[in-house]
């Protein structure tokens, strides 16, 4: 908790007035809303934001964070958020919250991608996370049968006894690879499928990795 709360907090610094921000998802980007909550109410810190989910959006209102619809948006200064698993290179597996596809929507939208985690996220080489693939809900059998063709050990996730069902009305396979060794290739072979709308590898999108640790220290990846 710590270590997150320090990480999003670190990574607010770089939020100034007048920017354009992304807001991620999940329990560290949730940290980085509050902190910018408090900058936007306490010093009237003059920003708007896009969000990656409706979670993300709400939490944002309630700070009072001014919302910009997304076709006012031309570029982001920057986005601000979690991820799963993050290797030497900056790679990312992202989508542990479901929200992947609005994160990679923004990111690539966005100047800078600065990254918030724990140090359990930093990992020498990505795959041990199951990697979120995000899949339509049409003939989803199929999808499943192509994409253990790929070699994965698949789990569709669920939300108790229903398949869970992502912000964009899809739904999530979990794949286990083990050690992903090339990750853009991955990547491209699972975005071929038809069906797949996107998969939570981030293959060189994060500028900036932001790691905070148990015992209140603060390192960084670029
Ligand atoms: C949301 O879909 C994810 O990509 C999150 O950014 C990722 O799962 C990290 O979440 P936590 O910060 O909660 O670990």
């Amino acid at each position: 908790m710590e270590s997150k709360r320090i990480a999003a907090e670190k990574a607010v610094e770089l939020v100034k007035d007048g920017m354009k921000i992304g807001l991620g998802t999940g329990s560290t980007a949730y940290w980085a809303i509050q902190a910018i909550g408090r900058l936007v109410k306490e010093q009237g810190l003059g920003i708007q934001a896009v969000a990656t989910s409706v979670q993300s959006e709400q939490l944002a209102k309630e700070w009072g964070i001014p919302m910009m619809p997304f076709a006012e948006v031309d570029m982001l200064d920057l986005t601000i958020d979690g991820a799963d698993e993050v290797d030497a290179e900056l790679n990312l597996i992202k989508g542990g919250g479901g929200a992947l596809l609005r994160e990679k929507i923004v990111a690539a939208a966005s100047k800078q991608l600065i990254i918030i985690v724990d140090e359990s996220k930093d990992v020498q080489q990505l795959g041990k996370f199951p990697l979120p693939v995000e899949i339509v809900p049409f003939a989803y059998e199929l999808t499943v049968k192509k994409l253990q063709q790929l070699g994965c050990e698949l789990k569709l996730r669920h939300n108790g006894e229903e398949l869970f069902v992502t912000d964009n009305g899809n739904y999530i396979a979990d794949c286990e690879f083990g050690d992903i060794k090339d990750p853009a290739a991955l990547h491209d072979d699972l975005n071929r499928i038809p069906g797949v709308v996107d998969n939570g590898l981030f293959i060189d999108m994060a500028s900036l990795v932001i790691i905070g640790s148990a015992d209140g220290e603060i390192r960084s990846k670029t």
